[in-house]
């Protein structure tokens, strides 16, 4: 690949996720207002605070690039939230709302994963070590996420399966 071309794949890159991190900005509120249990509750709003350094940092790398934080919609990220929004419709009120709001948001975060995990390689790839860094933190962060609610997952499948 040139280096233009990846260049050119490395922005379009973060315009996507800056989109998508902007929805899940306005998605978590929701799923800790839905969510039932107590410790899932808080690590949806411990979440919704690690996504606005998330958004801060792709500031970072935008600026370290002279590009403005431009937002380029996402139609897996949408369909992901979607998911989200249905289990709430669905399942609000039941015993299995927590397990199925876990797995919407688990799918969230492997998505970023997926996107964080190959902006850091192409800034890596360019020599843009200050951005790599920042990308690293932040995928840092989602891999914690998405373990911390592994743990959770355990605990609201336990507690759906005994109703
Ligand atoms: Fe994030």
């Amino acid at each position: 690949v040139a280096k233009k071309d990846l260049s050119a794949l490395f922005l379009h890159g973060l315009k996507d996720i800056n989109f998508t991190e902007h929805v899940i900005l306005d998605s978590l509120p929701i799923m800790a207002d839905a969510a039932t249990s107590p410790n899932l509750k808080k690590a949806f709003e411990t979440h919704l605070q690690q996504t606005e350094g998330h958004v801060q940092r792709l500031d970072r790398v935008f600026g370290l690039l002279d590009e403005k934080p431009v937002q380029v919609p996402c139609d897996a990220i949408l369909g992901l939230i979607r998911e989200g929004d249905e289990m709430v419709e669905k399942f609000d009120g039941g015993r299995a709302l927590d397990a199925g709001l876990i797995a919407a948001a688990q799918a969230v975060e492997h998505y970023e994963m997926a996107r964080y995990g190959a902006l850091q390689a192409w800034a890596e790839e360019l020599h843009l070590r200050e951005a790599a860094d920042l990308l690293r933190q932040t995928l840092s962060e989602e891999k914690q996420t998405d373990l911390l609610l592994s743990k959770l997952a355990q605990e609201s499948a336990n507690r759906a399966a005994s109703g």
